[in-house]
């Protein structure tokens, strides 16, 4: 029996998300092979163990951690897939599932995630990176140096429709699609209420496709599948409480965009030095099938209708098997 730590819930806006994901993973996981120790964190940074449907609060967190053979972080966002957890991990050897330190801290920013997808050649959307300060906001130009905020400058370089987004969120969350100059600079007053730093995207007109990455050093890729939103984008709303928004699997896409897709994506999971899991994220633009990387995802919504176990499932590889390698990854991070 390997003794697995289920660690879900977490400080973060997708802490419900969390709590989805890891019903579906503990409910799937076999029971003959995994002795389950389940672990909720809150909102306010407190753990619980939980037994049955019983929450105890706990306070000496690594020691009831060190008593496992393994952990699997089942948490999105702040506090669970930017690394923080991971070095806590680190620091006390215990083993995890999924991407280390620096894969989890660069895939949750998405201005650092741009900055290694561009030294890795990967293609993706014009961005001016905003940053706002104790009573404006500033541009950070690419040598990292500051400049006076002037939306005509934004408006020169980025083509509307754009999407304002904090640089570090998740599930959507403060993310807006502007189209003219005032709703740009409320999108970045939004933003800045979970992040100082801020992003505005030039907006692609085509796809939204998603490809999952399973592995360590010899990491593969699924198939790619396809998000149909019921919104103008694939909002917070749209992920989670809109059940017209759609996924297809495969992508309505050629054989030859499938593949370069799918290479795309272990390139920039290997560009971030990923470990285990992550879903990346594209644009194919309308007209021209221009492929656009959006983003890394280390920890992906992982219920059992999520884009990442089916992308696999599709593939031939079940929701339980999937477990069973993640956890394995995880062991043995050389295989
Ligand atoms: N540059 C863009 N062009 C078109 N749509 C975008 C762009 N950036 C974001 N979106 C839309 O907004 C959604 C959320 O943005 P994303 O960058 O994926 O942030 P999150 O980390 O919150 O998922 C995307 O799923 C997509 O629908
Ligand atoms: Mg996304």
């Amino acid at each position: 029996m390997i003794k697995l730590g289920i660690i879900y819930g977490g400080i973060s806006t997708e802490n419900e998300v969390s709590q989805m994901s890891a019903k579906s993973v503990i409910d799937n996981l076999d029971k003959e092979k995994y002795e389950i120790h389940k672990f909720y964190i809150d909102k306010d940074a407190k753990w619980y163990r939980v037994e049955e449907d019983k929450k105890e609060e706990i306070h000496k967190i690594i020691e009831e951690l060190k008593k496992l053979d393994i952990v699997f972080p089942v948490l999105h966002g702040k506090g669970g897939e930017d690394g923080t957890i991971q070095g806590m991990f680190e620091m006390f050897n215990i083993p995890y599932v999924g991407c280390g330190v620096l894969a989890s801290s660069v895939g949750m920013d998405k201005v650092y995630t741009k900055v290694i997808f561009e030294k890795a050649g990967l293609n993706q959307t014009p961005y001016v990176y905003v940053k706002a300060e104790e009573s404006n906001f500033v541009i950070i130009n690419e040598k990292f140096e500051k400049e006076e905020i002037d939306l005509n400058k934004i408006e020169s370089k980025l083509k509307y429709p754009m999407f304002v987004k904090p640089s570090n969120s998740g599930s959507s969350v403060g993310v807006t699609r502007v189209t003219n100059k005032e709703e740009l600079k409320n999108a970045i007053q939004k933003a800045a209420k979970y992040d100082d730093k801020i992003l505005v995207e030039q907006g692609i007109i085509g796809k939204e496709v998603e490809c999952a990455v399973l592995g360590n050093e010899n990491a593969v890729a699924s198939t790619v599948g396809e998000i149909q939103a019921a919104e103008s984008f694939y909002s917070y709303d749209a992920k989670y409480n809109m059940p017209e928004s759609r996924t297809v699997i495969p992508a309505s896409l050629s054989e030859e965009i499938i593949e370069e897709i799918r290479k795309l994506a272990v390139k920039a999971f290997k560009s971030i030095d990923g470990k285990g899991l992550s879903r990346v994220d594209f644009f194919v633009e309308e007209g021209t099938n221009k492929i656009y990387i959006n983003e890394i995802n280390t920890m992906p919504g992982f219920t059992k209708i999520s884009m990442y176990p089916k992308l696999f499932e599709a593939v031939g590889i079940s929701y339980a098997e999937l477990l069973d390698r993640l956890i394995q990854y995880g062991i043995n991070k050389e295989a």
